[in-house]
């Protein structure tokens, strides 16, 4: 018997089910999903199940794909169509199919996608007659953002917070109030000395590899830069702010919070550094 899954609306099997390759939670982790038991083809403390699944839909801001009566029926329906006795339904709701772009986009149709899967219960018994081992793991729970992952939620939700705020970008800032990176940039000042700051690369930011080029063009231009974490506060008060990345370049920043940067307009080694870097993709292409 093959395995049915429920795919916006369609019972397919598993092998024709498929979801488009612009979806969010595909490119970002830009979704929710549910796991319920199946005991005796009933479905076990649903009403928690439904309660967290809305709850992480709200947190989100993703609209439900539809009433919960009706999902329970679809629920019901794939846990029919694949004859699960004893097992699981996994479900999963995603903010749907948009050109790739981190904020949350407009006007999405949420995708929901149903499959179930029997489990032994023999099989658990025996498992649980033998007791399991477990090891520890430090918690890294997300703490490798030197990982180009297309776990990306909390640069989305970052980079929502900016968008909310009118700002093109949001610098994320560490439990110890030092400046980490952007939601999809390298942030850096220029202090009132006129040194240029960037935080080093750790498992804490992104290595960006329009960072490590212009600090290469940096030193072979023989600019001065220091490479260590800076505050809020710093960031604030810096004489010049930028951004860069592999869309923006070397991108000025005229107000951080409600401080404007110099005297709001693009500062002029920020200036300089992006005619340095546009003159290294000129010459790199
Ligand atoms: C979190 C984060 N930091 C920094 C960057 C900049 O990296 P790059 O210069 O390689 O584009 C990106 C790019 O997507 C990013 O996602």
């Amino acid at each position: 018997m093959s395995r049915i899954a429920y795919v916006n609306g369609q019972y397919l099997p598993h092998r024709h089910a498929s979801i488009h390759i612009e979806d969010r939670g595909y490119q970002f982790a830009d979704g929710v999903y549910e796991v319920v038991t199946i005991v005796n083809g009933k479905m076990i403390d649903e009403e928690g199940h439904m309660e967290r699944l809305w709850r992480s839909l709200g947190e989100l801001q993703i609209d439900a794909p539809m009433k919960a009566g009706p999902l329970k029926m679809i629920m019901r329906e794939v846990v029919r169509r694949n004859g699960v006795v004893n097992g699981i339904i996994y479900l999963q709701i995603t903010r749907g199919v948009a050109p790739r772009d981190h904020p949350f986009p407009k006007n999405t149709t949420p995708a929901l996608v149903m499959t179930a899967k029997r489990l032994s219960m023999d099989k658990s018994e025996r498992t649980a007659q033998a007791g399991v081992n477990v090891v520890t793991v430090p918690d890294i729970r997300w703490d490798r953002c030197d990982i180009k992952s297309v776990s990306l939620l909390p640069n989305v939700l970052a980079k929502q917070a900016a968008k909310d705020k009118n700002a093109y970008e949001a610098f994320q800032v560490d439990k110890n109030g030092m400046v980490t990176e952007g939601s999809s940039t390298n942030a850096w000042i220029v202090n009132q000395d006129g040194k240029v700051i960037t935080r080093p690369t750790s498992n804490e930011i992104l290595a960006g590899i329009t960072r490590a080029s212009l600090l290469r063009e940096l030193e072979k231009k023989g600019v001065e830069f220091e490479l260590r974490s800076f505050t809020v506060e710093e960031l604030h008060n810096a004489r010049e702010v930028f951004l860069t990345s592999s869309t923006s370049y070397v991108l000025p920043v005229v107000k951080v919070d409600e401080h404007v940067i110099g005297n709001g307009n693009p500062g002029s080694i920020s200036v300089t550094l992006r005619q340095i870097y546009r003159d290294f993709m000129e010459d790199a292409s």
